[in-house]
């Protein structure tokens, strides 16, 4: 692999009662989530591709369960969906959660532990059509729903993430609009960033008021800002777009949160000047990308971890992966990335666990089947699983708690 500075040889070992785990969510695998926004923009063709029957988990729980154990994991984060436990405003199916409470003690009889997010993306119709995220109500909403869940899960769950990539959400949802409800507005994207803070806040509380000595953060993606050469304005802009994208809402939120979650996949060298004025960020050059056009940068997870310790509490990679259908970039991608989070764990940070995104292919929400992210393939019409020979890498990595030098 060309194109990012490769830490070298090494050996890398990872600290005792690391969590080793993979990540994937609802609506991405569970499939037949038809009573959720995103289903609903899938039919009127707002979206360019339809989940369907996505890797039809809710049905074949058995089979992820035992890929999950072939693999090693100690962890699994998952989300639960929120269109299936409230189906609408107040009624809350009783099915669903008896689904996600069996597959939780499953997790725990198999020493996995499970690692629940309450929002990954998806959002009920019934609160989609009072407004959603742009509701002031929303918060209010969010709170009643985990609160429930938090009840009936409450015994058998420790790690929460309350929302999986607040700023990602609201960019796709209200600035490009690419995802449900398809909006342009940076009036809008601030009135839903500040009621995801709201949001974090009140699950947070209710979680803790539920179940005191259970642990609640977010899933936060982070992109490595970086000045191209060594510019001063350049600098300036990168400092910025920290703060802005990375640093804004743990400042916001930061006693509401027990760990530190980062989903890091993204490098970005600003290039600020005023020749070249719509044309600052992404200035990446001698690249190698992955199949979705995304520059593969390892160091960079050495940043984003390194400054997200300096809010004084254990770390959690929640996400990191590469869309990769042949499965030629993601071995040494896996190798690389772990081995500068080693070094970040050398040089201090506290971090606890790694999650794999992802176990499956499954639905990449805009892109459809076409980027694939999995561990293990997914035949799109029997939906057997076949491991990729990076599984089988990922589970000697985790049977070694490392990296053996090779
Ligand atoms: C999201 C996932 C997504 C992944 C790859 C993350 O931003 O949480 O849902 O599949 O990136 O694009």
């Amino acid at each position: 692999m060309r194109g990012y500075d490769k830490i070298g040889v090494m050996q890398s070992k990872f600290p005792k009662n690391f969590y080793w785990g993979v990540a994937t969510s609802s609506h991405q695998i569970e499939g037949d989530n038809t009573n959720n926004d995103w289903w609903e923009a899938e039919q009127s063709r707002k979206v360019s591709h339809k989940s369907d029957k996505a890797c039809d988990s809710y049905n074949r729980f058995d089979e992820d369960l035992a890929l999950l154990k072939e693999l090693g994991v100690g962890a699994y984060r998952f989300s639960l969906e929120w269109s299936r436990i409230e189906t609408r405003e107040g009624e809350f199916s009783k099915e669903a959660i008896e689904h996600y409470k069996n597959q939780i003690v499953q997790l725990r009889e198999n020493n996995i532990e499970p690692f629940v997010t309450l929002h990954h993306f998806t959002n009920p119709i019934w609160f989609s059509d009072k407004g959603g995220w742009e509701s002031r109500k929303s918060p209010k909403y969010f709170e009643r729903y985990v609160d429930f869940v938090s009840k009936e899960l409450g015994d058998n769950v420790k790690y929460w993430i309350t929302i999986n990539e607040p700023s990602v959400y609201s960019l796709m949802s209200y600035v490009e609009g690419f995802w449900p409800p398809n909006k342009r507005s940076w009036f809008l994207y601030w009135k839903v960033s500040t009621n995801f803070i709201r949001a974090h806040r009140r699950a947070y509380r209710v979680i803790k008021k539920n179940k005191e000595d259970v642990l609640v953060g977010i899933a936060k993606n982070k992109i490595f800002f970086d000045a191209y050469e060594n510019r001063f304005f350049s600098k300036i802009v990168a400092v910025l777009f920290d703060y802005i994208y990375n640093g804004w809402f743990f400042e916001r939120t930061e006693r509401y949160h027990d760990f530190v979650g980062v989903n890091y996949y993204n490098h970005n060298r600003i290039k600020a000047g005023f020749n070249n004025p719509k044309n600052w960020l992404n200035q990446n050059e001698n690249k190698e990308i992955s199949d979705f056009g995304w520059e593969i940068y390892p160091k960079g997870l050495y940043h984003v971890v390194m400054h997200s310790s300096a809010m004084k509490k254990p770390v959690f990679i929640f996400e990191n992966g590469i869309a990769d259908a042949d499965d030629d970039q993601r071995p040494m991608f896996i190798k690389e990335h772990l081995r500068w989070l080693n070094k970040a764990i050398e040089d201090g940070a506290d971090v606890r666990g790694y999650f794999h995104w992802s176990l499956l292919d499954n639905f990449e929400w805009a892109e459809g089947y076409q980027m694939k992210f999995g561990l293990a393939e997914v035949d799109r019409k029997t939906f057997e699983r076949s491991p990729r020979p990076s599984f089988y890498l990922y589970r000697d990595i985790i049977k070694e708690n490392g990296l053996d030098v090779k």
